[in-house]
Formats: structure tokens, sequence, C-alpha cells
């Protein structure tokens, strides 16, 4: 039985009283879930961290940070540090999503340097990838995922596969404008991914979870999590209500369990 995963990034939408509301209740709703048939994990803002991670028991859900400067300190105005990061306990560093590489201009050669400040300051580097509709629609998605990650990872070694998480959005399947992958069409991109981490860290790629993102939501859940080389889910919208995530996991999961 493979582990399964599921997150939700909050973007820039719950302020602190929000992000602990729904964390607390997010919590109480999934303590019976066995923590090792699922991992579960939050990526709130910045500015809920600090208290998230004094109230959640991380055992139970795993928090991360948007995003990282590649620098510890220096002229880097309006970036985090790492030592920031570490400061508050976090586990989890997402790195790469969509809205950073194409809103804010981030690029395949930042996330390089970004992993590598993640691993080497103790953090899983949660790294995402996902080509445009205009590169699927030239035929590129293989290309495309293959390069950020041969970019993303370059230079790691077989044992820093262990630190790695990957989420595969294809970009113009996320948000309120996406339309999402069919399972199909999800499952021949993430094939192509775990050849890639395969090619990259040998048999080591193949511990790498990949995870599904882009309009994630309870009529695609269940189709998406049974696919043999997706691992989890990485939920946006659908997400966001505690109720209403807890109870697409459950469906997931059951699902999962009765496909075997
Ligand atoms: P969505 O967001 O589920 O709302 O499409 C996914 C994401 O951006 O990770």
């Amino acid at each position: 039985m493979k582990k399964l995963y599921f997150g939700s990034n909050l973007k820039m939408y719950k302020n602190i009283r929000e992000t602990m509301d729904y964390l607390t209740k997010l919590q109480e709703l999934t303590t019976d879930l066995d923590r090792d048939e699922i991992t579960l994990f939050i990526i709130p803002s910045y500015t809920s961290l600090d208290r998230a991670s004094w109230q959640i028991d991380q055992n139970q859900i795993r928090l991360g940070a948007q995003n990282m400067c590649w620098e510890e300190r220096g002229q880097f105005t309006g970036e985090i540090s790492p030592l920031m990061l570490q400061e508050l306990g976090l586990q989890i560093v997402e790195l790469g999503h969509s809205e950073r590489r194409h809103v804010f201009g981030e690029t395949d050669e930042m996330m390089e340097k970004k992993v590598k400040a993640a691993l080497s300051h103790g953090f899983t580097a949660l790294l995402c990838i996902g080509e445009t509709g205009e590169e699927k629609d030239f035929g590129l998605s293989d290309e495309v995922l293959r390069k950020q990650l041969k970019v993303g990872f370059f230079g790691l070694k077989p044992e820093d596969a262990k630190n790695l998480w990957v989420a595969y959005e294809p970009v113009w399947a996320i948000g309120v404008n996406g339309k999402p992958a069919t399972v199909e069409y999800a499952q021949e991109k993430h094939h192509v991914i775990k050849e890639t981490l395969k090619e990259l860290f040998g048999e080591a790629g193949r511990q790498i979870p990949v995870l599904y993102g882009g309009s994630v939501n309870p009529g695609n859940a269940n189709g998406l999590i049974v696919q043999p080389d997706i691992d989890g889910l990485f939920v946006g919208r659908s997400a966001w209500d505690a109720g209403k995530f807890d109870e697409l996991i459950r469906d997931a999961i059951k699902t999962y369990k009765d496909s075997l």
C-alpha cells in the first residue's frame, strides 16, 4: 500500500485567526486518521506560521512555508530566510508554485538554489512543476517537466531524495479559471515525472512522492488517487473548508483502499 499525501497551500487567503480556526478544526476532524497511512500538511501565510507552529501538533498536520529565499541573510527586502523558517520548527518549504513562477517571475535556476538551501537547512523541499497551456498546446509538456526537474534538482545525490517531494500542477489547471486535468492526462505526466526522478536519483528516486494539484475537487479526487503514479493530492480551493477537506480525504482513502 502506498502512503497517501494530502495537503493544501492557503495562498493569500486566511488571516491569523481564520488560519488557526481552520487548522484547529482540521486537526480535530482528522485525528483518527492513521498517520502511518497518510501525511497531511498545510502551508499557511507567513504571518500565521508562528502561532500555528506552537498550537498545532506537527505529527498530525505538518506545516510548511509558501516560499523561501536561498540566502540566509542579506539585502533581500521582502524575502524570508531559511534561518527564520528554522526558528519556527517547520518541516516543509514549498518552492516554485505556479504563482511564484508566473506572477513573480521565478525561474528554474532560482529553484535550484532554493532546493539546495531547503535541504541544507533540514527542510523537505516541495518543488512544484507544471507546464503552461501554451506549452501543452505545442506538445512540450514532457520537455518542460523534465527541464523543471533536472534544473531544480541539479547536482543532488540519491540520499537527498528522502527530503524531496514533487507537486505536478499544470498551470492551466490551477485556480478559478483552471480546468482540471483528466485523470488519464495526470497519470501520463506523473509517469514522465517518476521516470525522470529515477533517471536523476536511481532507485532512490522512487521514494519521492509526486502529488497532483490543480482544481482537485470531490468529483475528481477519487479517480486521481487510485492512479499508480499519483501519491497524493495538493488541493487549493476544495481544501479551504476544514469539513469539506476532511470529507475529500476520507473519501479518497476509502476509494484507494477499495481499489487494492
Ligand atoms: P486549486 O489550487 O485547487 O484552487 O486549483 C491548486 C494550487 O494552486 O495548488
